[in-house]
């Protein structure tokens, strides 16, 4: 038993999934580290975990803590009519890739997808990334009513994760719709039929997309991650064309929606701190550890599924073999036995170990892009508009999906 709000509560999980929660789920996420090193929730079906040591300790034992099988689990809750006209919903839903595998599979992905994402090729980014950022931020600013959130975080993450795919900026409306199908369907406890129709066929778009591309790169291949995808590995193995779209799958998801979420945020807690803000203004090389600071205190990726595959203990709370785990690391990056005064956004915060990227051999391979997209974006727009504010009369909302915390929107004036 734990309380919240001055009630009793037997089950944080009943509190984290309700809706008004994601709003502001930090007095419920409290709660399930209150409540011990791992809680059992009736509501959420998982072992709850929000202690930094634990969430870590988790997280670093990844062959205890699978990952695998994890995205597909409401492909098993569709009809079996659906199931057979939906075939590449139920290769995404059922292959394991990259996140949602463990090595050797992950091991393989992994070295593949890092190609384009090590630091060499990261700094070789620089100047293409500053130019996608101030073409952003152009467009932005001719809009009658800005907004950081749709007008510049959206747009320029997209167009990074196409580009760095190797496509064009005339792709992204195919990404867009497949990163919407994709919500509405793998997000979804249930999808109906008719969701599930309806992300096939998107589906099915751009799996001839990812195939015509496969072939381009193969004839003419260059640094992007379609090219590093189709390059035979060290020992001369390839993996078939079904294989990486399920990877690119997985990839776009991870990569889209953070950054943006956390450009966004950036600026929210920015603007809403005006002391953190003047000093950004002041010393640009502050920008950094801000945007390390701002993951940490609004973490993109709320919390990450791992399935138990021995008996095994957390904190010595016993855990069955076949047990969900679910591990929040926004409350991990808010316990008070790690950081101080943990709610306080702060960007001279030293020792900064958060898990916000998260910890072991899922580590995210994209950190450094994200880190430097980031903090590129947040320098770039408050160089151009150092006045900027926050519109009159907005209150935040959080889009409301478990997963991810993103501002719906954040609309601002570019000068005073
Ligand atoms: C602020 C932005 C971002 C945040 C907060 C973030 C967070 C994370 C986290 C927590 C994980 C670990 C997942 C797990 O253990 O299950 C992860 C993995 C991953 N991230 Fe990121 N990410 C961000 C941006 C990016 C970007 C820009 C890319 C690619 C360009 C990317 C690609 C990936 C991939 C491919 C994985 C899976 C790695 C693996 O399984 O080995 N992420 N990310």
């Amino acid at each position: 038993m734990t309380t919240l709000g001055g009630s009793a509560v037997t089950d944080p999980g009943e509190i984290l999934a309700q809706q008004e929660t994601s709003q502001n789920p930090y007095a419920a996420y409290r709660a399930v580290r209150d409540a011990g090193p791992a809680i059992w929730s009736d509501v959420i079906g998982s072992w709850l975990v929000g202690g930094y040591n634990e969430v870590k300790d988790v997280l670093m034992r990844s062959s205890t803590f699978s990952s695998s099988g994890i995205k597909g689990l409401n492909v098993l809750r569709l009809p079996d009519a659906v199931r057979r006209r939906t075939p590449l919903i139920e290769t995404i839903g059922l292959t394991p890739a990259l996140v949602f595998s463990d090595p050797p599979i992950h091991t393989k992905h992994r070295r593949l997808v890092n190609r384009p994402l090590v630091p060499r090729a990261i700094a070789s980014r620089k100047d293409w990334l500053e130019s996608l950022c101030n073409e952003t931020i152009d467009a932005m600013a001719a809009k009658d009513l800005p907004d950081v959130v749709n007008d510049l975080a959206l747009p320029l993450s997209l167009r990074i994760v196409v580009e760095l795919f190797g496509g064009v900026a005339e792709d992204m409306p195919l990404y867009l719709e497949l990163s919407q199908a994709q919500r509405q369907f793998f997000a979804a406890y249930h999808p109906s039929a008719d969701v599930a129709d309806a992300t096939e066929a998107v589906e099915g778009d751009f799996y001839e997309y990812v195939r015509a591309y496969l072939a381009l790169k193969r004839e003419q291949p260059d640094d992007s991650l379609l090219s590093a995808l189709v390059r035979p590995d060290g020992d001369g193995t390839t993996i078939d064309d079904k294989e990486i779209f399920v990877i690119c799958h997985v990839f776009l998801t991870a990569a889209y929606e953070t950054t943006a979420a956390a450009i966004g945020s950036m600026f929210y807690a920015l603007l809403t701190h005006e002391e953190e803000l003047a000093r950004v203004l002041d010393d640009a090389a502050l920008v950094r550890p801000a945007f390390e600071e701002l993951v940490r205190w609004e973490s993109p990726i709320q919390k990450l599924i791992r399935i138990a595959q021995e008996d095994t203990q957390i904190g010595g709370q016993p855990i069955a073999a076949g047990d969900p785990v679910t591990v929040y690391l926004s409350a991990a990056n808010r316990d008070p036995r790690v950081f101080d005064d943990p709610d306080r956004f702060d960007i001279g915060r030293e020792g900064h170990d958060a898990l916000a990227f998260g910890r072991g051999i899922h580590f995210c391979v994209g950190a450094g892009l994200a880190r430097l997209e980031g903090s590129t974006a947040t320098r770039l727009l408050l160089e151009r508009f150092p006045n900027l504010r926050i519109a009159d009369g907005w209150t935040p909302l959080w889009t409301r999906y478990p997963q991810s915390r993103m501002l719906d929107s954040l609309p601002v004036t570019l000068a005073s």
